[in-house]
């Protein structure tokens, strides 16, 4: 496709880009999604809305309308719940998007990020409240493409979340986190490892459940392209190197086992041409591009890390990674091109890769895990690459009437092969779903599954919550709220102490 063709494709289309919720532009069970991914379709596939619903505009982009559109900063303390919460249950659900106070961006994933949280005490919904990070870009009034380069502090931090060493951080794709406080949501500032971190945290880390490390990455478009780091569980910054890559790719998440630490690379190259860098997402896909997976151990040294060769992919998240003997074990959610003549954004499915590390050259093979088209995965995190038998996905419905969107819930089960799966339908949509065991000592999968829900039909959201081991049984309870959660990316649940 010509590149101008894909700069206005990318402007009025439904097109899912995934730098932030690293989505796969996928549409109903069937479709390929191919032919330029995810729009609402042609004029029989508009909106079969009631009259107090207002239709989907196939000329506005998607990422301004419907439950895309931006809100405004939101406390409410007089809430209403159906259902019943468990009464175990006492922290902070939070979760971050992107929320352009303009209303307008170039992306979806390009406004200013703004995190949505619920305090329950006790099983007792306490307060909503909706902040943004108050980033350098939120303070000057900016947008992304008004600097020079984004990085440091310049960065919208509103890809995802994490809670390490005490400290609540959220996190954009490049530059540095900012630590807010789960008191109030409140921005303390951007957080830079005490002066250590000297390139970037992108948005998934990952804390090993046995040795309470955090394990992240920063990639860039220049030397060094991909940086790996290594936080202790105080939270001090103790490693951090370089990481060999032939060119500049879209690298959003990554996966650890025990013993190692696993980058997939994919064709989906950074590009200086000034009409892309112009509109906050310089990337392409590049049939001339890497299409490989790199296996270093845990902790370094990077220069002892394999690649092998892998079919032509894009995979913005992991599902989990795992030892079995010489074998390291990666799910992803893959799909085969990205942002390239196929279309910008294929259906993702959950896929493996089972990479052979006993000869002096890996070798692979893959394999499809469901034919589902799902994304966003989360596990039971006391697992974190070990193996796993559970995991909660977002379904997504990619060529609906009302564009690409979320759709509802899907409990994989690996051993069994089985999806369980809620889809309320078109007139609500489910988000990013977050496992919290039901106690220190639950076995993985018991307890419950936490995702804001847009209710279509009152243009309002709540925040559900499931039986993680009955997912299709729906909500078995609600937090009701007056006002709407948008379709974001990432969250967590912070327990207290
Ligand atoms: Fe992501």
């Amino acid at each position: 496709m010509e590149r101008r063709a894909f700069l206005r494709a990318l402007g009025t289309s439904g097109v899912a880009l995934g730098l932030g919720g690293g989505l796969a532009a996928c549409s109903g069970d069937g479709d390929d999604g191919r032919g330029g991914g995810g729009s609402g379709g042609g004029d029989a596939a508009r909106p079969r809305a009631a009259a107090s619903v207002k239709p989907y505009d196939p000329d506005v982009p998607f990422w301004e309308q419907g439950n895309y559109a931006s809100v405004e900063e939101t406390d409410i303390t007089d809430l209403e719940v159906t259902g019943s919460i468990p009464p175990d249950l006492t922290g902070l659900y939070a979760r971050v998007g992107s929320n352009p106070p303009t209303g307008k961006a170039a992306f979806w994933f390009l406004g200013d990020g703004m995190v949505h949280g619920l305090r329950i005490d006790r099983g007792k919904a306490q307060w909503y409240r909706s902040r943004y990070v108050q980033t350098t870009p939120h303070k000057d009034g900016k947008e992304l493409s008004d600097y020079t380069a984004p990085g440091h502090d310049v960065n919208q931090s509103n890809v995802a979340m994490v809670h390490h060493a005490g400290r609540f951080l959220s996190m954009g794709e490049v530059g540095w986190p900012y630590e807010l406080s789960p008191a109030d949501l409140s921005t303390v500032g951007a957080y830079d490892f005490d002066g250590k971190l000297a390139t970037w945290m992108t948005a998934h880390p990952k804390i090993d459940p046995a040795t309470g490390r955090m394990h992240f990455f920063g990639y860039w478009f220049a030397d060094p392209m991909l940086t790996y780091h290594v936080a202790e569980p105080d939270g001090r910054l103790v490693h951090s190197e370089p990481v060999d890559v032939p060119a500049a790719t879209m690298i959003h998440d990554f996966a650890v086992t025990d013993r190692d630490v696993v980058f997939w690379q994919a064709p989906v190259m950074f590009e200086l041409e000034p009409e892309l860098l112009a509109t906050g997402f310089p990337f392409v896909w590049d049939d001339n591009g890497p299409s490989r997976v790199g296996v270093m151990p845990l902790g370094g040294p990077a220069s002892e890390i394999r690649w092998v060769e892998v079919e032509p992919f894009m995979a913005f998240h992991g599902f989990n990674a795992h030892r079995d003997g010489d074998e390291v074990v990666v799910q992803v959610h893959k799909q085969t091109s990205a942002f390239g003549p196929e279309g910008y954004l294929l259906p993702s499915y959950l896929s493996e890769w089972r990479i052979d590390t006993s000869g002096p050259q890996l070798t692979v093979k893959e394999s499809q895990l469901s034919d589902v088209y799902q994304d966003m995965p989360m596990i039971d995190r006391r697992l974190v690459g070990r193996p796993v038998r559970h995991g909660w996905c977002t379904t997504v419905d990619g060529k609906g009437p009302w564009g690409f969107e979320f759709a509802g819930l899907n409990h994989v089960d690996l051993q069994s092969g089985r999806d369980d799966r809620w889809e309320p339908g078109e007139m609500e949509r489910a988000g990013e779903p977050f496992y919290i065991p039901a106690g220190a000592d639950a076995a993985e999968g018991e307890g419950w599954v936490m995702s804001w829900l847009y209710d279509r039909t009152t243009d309002t959201s709540s925040l559900g919550v499931f039986d993680a081991g009955d997912i299709a049984a729906g909500p078995t309870a609600r937090v009701k709220l007056p006002v709407r959660v948008p379709y974001g990316f990432h969250g967590l649940w912070i327990p207290d102490a």
